[in-house]
């Protein structure tokens, strides 16, 4: 198969879909790829060793559209510079992988599918074990958590671990983490590490051994026998416990120094853990880092991409951590993408009754064909 990857042109994007050591995995199947100039520099990787690896590079996007079977990406189609949109670049009968954000790009999906491109979107390969080799969202949100933990690092006032000195002894820095999936579990691993004491909290009852096999404080609240999906996804578990989760948050956070949010109700709107008058109980000075910014974020007064000061507390919503790390990150999501591409293409027709094929599979024959999406963006 001919397989495209066009340069990344997302503000901030940094990563590239395939690294030079992918390309050489796909060729020894006989799969060759064209790659438009200039596509891995941003994540340090050279036309030249895309080259060596086996890859064709050619000047322009259009080039790359309209050669390839299968067009590899990492963010949602958009504007072109040239003018033109990605989603309009591609053609009837090419078959596009890569990060579609759908609920906030219905438009985009909704051309996508217009042009007959089976659209597989990453965010969609279902959470089962036999997946996880090419579940991006698990292998950037990975980085996303020690990332965050690094950014309120440098920015707090005051250092991590404790340190006893002929000057005084300096007691560890508060590091709460709510939500601990993939982001929280690496982010606590993170402020450990550095030497913080660090607490944590999640509705789901599986991951408080999680929380303190890494040597967190699991925040002693009562959480929710039925909080998980058969997907394996935090279910929205309604305002009362709410309440009663941000009674206890509040409870923590004049001894905070960091806060961490990570916490995600798969396709629905982020609960709110932070309101503006649960701010104003922590210390002058401290920072909070809220992953979920992007979909509206967890913290009351949170910008996407933006820091922001309230109550001298600062408020960070960089909305992606991973392009901050583009070395790693293209790394483990050209990994993700090569083990999924050998998933799609077992036999040389897509089989669309096999699990992950079907789950990431979200458009098709001129059609959205996931309900989930269907529903949210019907019209
Ligand atoms: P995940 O699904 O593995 O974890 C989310 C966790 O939130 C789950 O453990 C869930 O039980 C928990 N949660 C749900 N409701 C909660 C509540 N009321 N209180 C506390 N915890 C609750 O998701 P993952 O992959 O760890 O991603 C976490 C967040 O980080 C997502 O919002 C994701 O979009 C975002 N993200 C942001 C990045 C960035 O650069 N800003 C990069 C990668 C992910």
């Amino acid at each position: 198969m001919k397989i495209g990857v066009p340069k990344e042109i997302a503000p901030g994007e940094t990563r590239v879909a395939l690294v030079p050591a992918s390309i050489a995995a796909l060729a020894k199947k006989k799969h060759e790829v064209v790659i438009e100039s200039g596509a891995g520099l941003a994540s340090s990787f050279t036309d030249e060793q895309y080259e060596k690896a086996g890859a064709v590079v050619v000047k322009t996007a259009e080039e790359v559209y309209a050669s390839a079977d299968i067009i590899l990406k990492v963010a949602p189609p958009t504007k072109h510079p040239s003018g033109k949109l990605e989603a309009e670049m591609l053609k009837e009968g090419q078959v596009y992988v890569g990060y579609i954000a759908p609920f906030q790009n219905p438009e985009t999906l909704k051309t996508m599918a217009a042009r007959k491109v089976t659209v597989f979107a990453m965010e969609f390969i279902p959470r089962i074990t036999r997946a996880q080799s090419m579940d991006s969202l698990s292998s950037q949100a990975t980085l996303a958590g020690y990332k965050a933990v690094i950014i309120a690092a440098d920015m707090l006032p005051k250092i991590f671990p404790l340190m006893m000195t002929a000057a005084g002894s300096i007691p560890p820095a508060t590091v709460l983490i709510l939500g601990a999936g993939v982001a929280g579990l690496q982010a606590i691993a993170t402020a450990k590490r550095l030497g913080a004491r660090v607490e944590a909290f999640d509705p789901r009852p599986v991951v408080k051994e999680q929380c303190e096999s890494l040597g967190a404080t699991f925040i002693p609240m009562e959480t929710a026998a039925d909080a998980q999906t058969a997907g394996g996804y935090a279910k929205d578990l309604g305002e009362d416990f709410l309440r009663r989760e941000r009674e206890a948050i509040a409870g923590r956070l004049p001894k905070a120094d960091v806060v961490v949010t990570t916490a995600l109700i798969f396709g629905g709107v982020p609960p709110t853990l932070i309101t503006d008058d649960m701010i104003k109980l922590m210390q002058p000075g401290s920072v909070i880092v809220d992953l979920a910014a992007e979909q509206g974020g967890n913290t009351e007064g949170v910008k996407a991409n933006e820091t922001v000061e309230k109550h001298g507390v600062k408020i960070v919503g960089t909305i992606n951590l991973p392009a901050l790390l583009p070395i790693n990150a293209s790394n483990m999501y050209a990994k993700n993408l090569v083990n999924l591409f050998n998933n799609l293409y077992q036999k040389p027709e897509l089989d669309f009754e096999e699990e992950v094929t079907k789950g990431a599979c979200i458009a098709r024959g001129g059609e959205i064909v996931n309900e989930m999406i269907k529903k949210r963006i019907a019209g």
